[in-house]
């Protein structure tokens, strides 16, 4: 089955809305890592937004499985993750005004600047991963570049409204996971999954980790947050099974 990294970014969304200091996001880490998950994601915005630089210290110091640490390809944050050192980094796209990450990265564009920080990331043993579009040209590109890995953006097709839009998305999907196994460059895939569209996605063998947050947080104010854990990764131990 495809491993589960739990993004506890909206844990600390609820934090930041009233300034306190509860929930701790590391308490919800250590949670979710008891029901079972590989890893632990967060996004240290630029905004600070929600994650702030202390909770990705204090999760570097106390989570016993993989620390994902998403973030924009910009010196301030770069300063941050050199200093955590992070398990994996994930570069993203980031603009201030988003509600949340709009798009994948343009790889192709950003050759230069994706490949220095690649190679500064990979020269302290920290692998890094390449968000992107499931599109063939952006994941050539990532290939190129020699980031480790790619996180296909499942975004267009977690908020496609039809059923026709939504098998084609998947398709893209399908076709960008089978270009990345050919290529042989690991793929991660994430954004929008939920218990409603998880299972299709996760049922791609050659994706084997997925990245999700907004949805197991949601689910985590309803029936706590070990149970929303263990509810995913029954998902995704369906989705393989069910092949
Ligand atoms: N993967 C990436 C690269 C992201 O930026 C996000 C959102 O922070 C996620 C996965 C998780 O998305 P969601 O919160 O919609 O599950």
């Amino acid at each position: 089955m495809a491993k589960l990294c739990v993004n506890i970014d909206h844990v600390t969304t609820v934090r930041q809305a009233r300034m306190v200091d509860y929930p701790d996001p590391v308490a919800a880490a250590l949670m979710a890592e008891d029901a079972g998950c590989t890893g632990i994601t967060v996004h240290l915005r630029e905004d600070r937004r929600h994650i702030q630089d202390n909770d990705v210290y204090r999760l570097r110091n106390l989570i016993t499985t993989k620390l994902n640490l998403e973030m924009a390809a910009v010196p301030a944050i770069v300063e941050v993750a050199r200093d955590v050192e992070p398990d994996q980094v994930t570069l993203v796209p980031e603009r201030r005004q988003e509600i949340t990450t709009e798009g994948g990265l343009n790889v192709i564009r950003g050759k230069k600047k994706l490949g220095k920080i690649i190679r500064m990331f990979q020269d302290m043993d920290i692998p890094v991963s390449l968000f992107v579009d499931p599109d063939k040209d952006q994941i050539k590109a990532a290939v190129e570049l020699g980031a480790n890995s790619i996180e296909l953006h499942t975004g267009s097709y977690s908020e496609a409204k039809s059923k026709k839009e939504k098998n084609a998305e998947l398709s893209k999907i399908k076709k960008a996971a089978k270009l990345s196994e050919q290529l042989s460059i690991i793929t991660h895939a994430g954004h929008g999954l939920n218990l409603d569209n998880v299972i299709p996605v996760a049922a791609i063998n050659s994706i084997l980790e997925l990245n999700i947050g907004h949805s197991i947080v949601a689910r985590a104010v309803m029936v706590g947050m070990k149970n929303a854990v263990k509810e995913m990764i029954k998902a995704l131990e369906l989705a393989r099974s069910a092949i």
